[in-house]
């Protein structure tokens, strides 16, 4: 079937739901997500969201600014990290009249908790400034935006997977999706697209992201020429459970809990003498390794501890419940008595689709493309730079899912109506007959996503060397030409996930090797990308963020510059 709406907005997380709220009313929006709308991956996001409210110490703008910047390892365009920590209470506020259940001071504030690198006085000791719901906010935040896309009266169209980006002559008139429930290919006309498809965690085998991660968006944009940034920098957060790679989080640390090594230290102390555990993640995860490797690893195995035992039932019970059950149902273990076994986990992508402060995409020489929009994690704006802050993700979802509604709002009155190319899923619907046609498969896209995920982790991880960057590398070029005879099993129509997982994978190898190209080129250190062949940040060369673009030759990488407003880049320490 063809579908027309004035604005589609493909992701109901948390940026495309913000989205698509305010352009409501303006025109006519469908919002069209993979999973059924709820399930989207905003929802597992724990501890909470950023703002210098200053509701339990003082806080300022500027201090947020800075932590953003200096997290960032500077690589964040500053002017865009301004935005962000200005607007931060407005947002929060609102979330607030839109009904969000924060958590509580005694006088009735919103309450706020010490999260990873948000310091005050410019680095001088942390700050409470997550603003939460216990330890589900972004579960909270996606029902209360959920309610308020569906009073709007948004159409929605659930579980139907993206499939491709419909481009002509440069401009995005729509997009091809698959309705799971029927197995029927869609084409979707429409003035705006937006892409809020979230990031593409499924690219490691560890990873605390849920199985729709799967970078849809990214792949569909890369295929049809649209570059990426900043793909190289892959955040692992520090606290996955372990062996299963489960979040457990930050709020954790921030609530008192401490990382101890075979040993019983307190680890982090050695590494960030400020703010200890409340280092940020790129840090505390390198920290972790390193204690592993030199063999300090609990047992002498690849975990340490978290310590949650101080805190007591009450407060475990009152701030950290859902990670003290999902600690009690995947380990056995009862987080008030017994130290809980973490690893770092693959969590959040810096990189993605460069967009404009307003969501617009910008293709090859910064020129906008017209018609097509993203934000959220598919998204890069260049806000998190090398390494991305806790609790800055929810921020940035509403904060500038909100700015690219606006300015969709505005644009759609002046776009016009583009007519599609003939057939516009022809295409799409050749490829799936291609895989349908080469039955049996024999299990091979299950094999295939397991060598990409092991060789990714394996050889593009927290550290990294050329030559270990160089064999996953061709690894995954190796998968890829697998990938091209694949078949599969599954005939039906009808919710197909071999079918699905099979069409996954080719934008997964597609992402998996723009990344392992970005990390080969950038020879430094910076943030979440730790070379150790060349283990120093070096500005004078590489204070630049990493373009790619798909070609017939193979990945192709430039730079563009970063903004640098007011604070000059200075060895980060904490
Ligand atoms: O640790 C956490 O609760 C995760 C928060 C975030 O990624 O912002």
């Amino acid at each position: 079937m063809h579908f027309k709406h004035d604005v589609v907005i493909v992701g109901a997380g948390l940026a495309g739901l913000r989205a698509a709220i305010e352009v409501a009313g303006n025109a006519d929006v469908a919002l069209i997500s993979k999973v059924y709308p709820t399930r989207s991956h905003s929802g597992a996001a724990q501890g909470g969201i950023a703002a210098a409210l200053g509701n339990e110490e003082p806080d300022s703008w500027e201090w947020h600014m800075y932590d953003t910047v200096k997290g960032g390892d500077y690589l964040t365009d500053q002017h865009v990290a301004e935005i962000l920590a200005k607007d931060a209470p407005r947002a929060v506020y609102e979330l607030e009249h839109m009904g969000v259940p924060f958590n509580r001071t005694a006088e009735g504030k919103i309450a706020q908790r010490a999260f990873g690198g948000h310091t005050r006085d410019f680095g001088q000791a942390a700050v409470k400034r997550a603003c939460y719901a216990a330890d589900r906010s972004g579960r909270v935040m996606m029902d209360t935006l959920y309610f308020e896309a569906v009073r709007k009266g948004i159409r929605i169209y659930p579980e139907f997977q993206m499939l491709d980006l419909v481009m002509k002559d440069g401009a995005a008139v729509g997009l091809i999706a698959l309705e799971i429930a029927t197995g029927e290919v869609h084409f979707f006309h429409c003035r705006i697209l937006l892409l809020a498809t979230g990031g593409f965690g499924k690219v490691y085998k560890t990873t605390s992201n849920a199985f729709a991660s799967t970078g849809d968006g990214v792949a569909c944009a890369y295929r049809n020429g649209i570059l990426l940034e900043d793909m190289e920098f892959v955040q692992f957060h520090p606290t996955g459970l372990y062996g299963l790679g489960v979040l457990i989080s930050e709020a954790a640390r921030g609530e008192g809990g401490v990382l101890r090594n075979a040993a019983g230290e307190r680890f982090m102390e050695r590494y960030a003498p400020t703010i200890k555990d409340l280092a940020p993640r790129d840090m505390v995860s390198r920290a972790i390794f390193t204690e592993i490797r030199e063999g300090r690893g609990i047992d002498g195995r690849d975990y340490v501890h978290l310590d949650l035992t101080h805190l007591g039932e009450s407060k475990l019970k009152e701030k950290l419940s859902d990670i003290s059950s999902f600690i009690k149902i995947y380990l056995g273990l009862d987080p008030a008595k017994d130290l809980v076994p973490t690893q770092p986990t693959c969590h959040y992508m810096m990189g993605g689709i460069p967009v404009t402060v307003d969501g617009r995409v910008l293709g090859a020489g910064e020129r906008i493309v017209p018609g097509l929009y993203a934000a959220g994690e598919c998204s890069c704006i260049s806000l998190h730079g090398a390494n991305r802050l806790g609790c800055n993700s929810l921020l940035d979802l509403v904060v500038f899912g909100r700015r690219a509604g606006i300015a969709m709002a505005e644009n759609v009155r002046e776009l016009p109506w583009i007519d599609p190319p003939d057939s516009p899923e022809r295409k799409v619907r050749a490829g799936i007959e291609g895989l349908l046609g080469r039955s049996p498969g024999g299990g091979k896209v299950a094999r295939l996503r397991g060598a990409m995920q092991q060789a990714m982790t394996a050889h593009c991880s927290v550290f990294r060397d050329e030559g270990s960057l160089a064999e996953g590398l061709s690894l995954i070029r190796s998968l890829r030409e697998e990938y091209a005879g694949i078949g599969i099993d599954n005939q039906g129509k009808r919710f197909n996930s071999d079918l699905l997982e099979a069409l996954e994978l080719e934008g997964l190898l597609d992402i998996a090797e723009a990344i392992a190209v970005c990390a080969l080129a950038r020879r430094e250190s910076r943030g979440a990308h730790s070379r150790e062949d060349y283990p120093e940040r070096d500005d004078a060369r590489w204070l630049k963020h990493t373009l790619v673009l798909k070609t017939a030759n193979g990945p192709e990488v430039s730079y563009k510059p970063v903004t640098i407003t007011r604070f000059e880049p200075k060895p980060r320490a904490y």
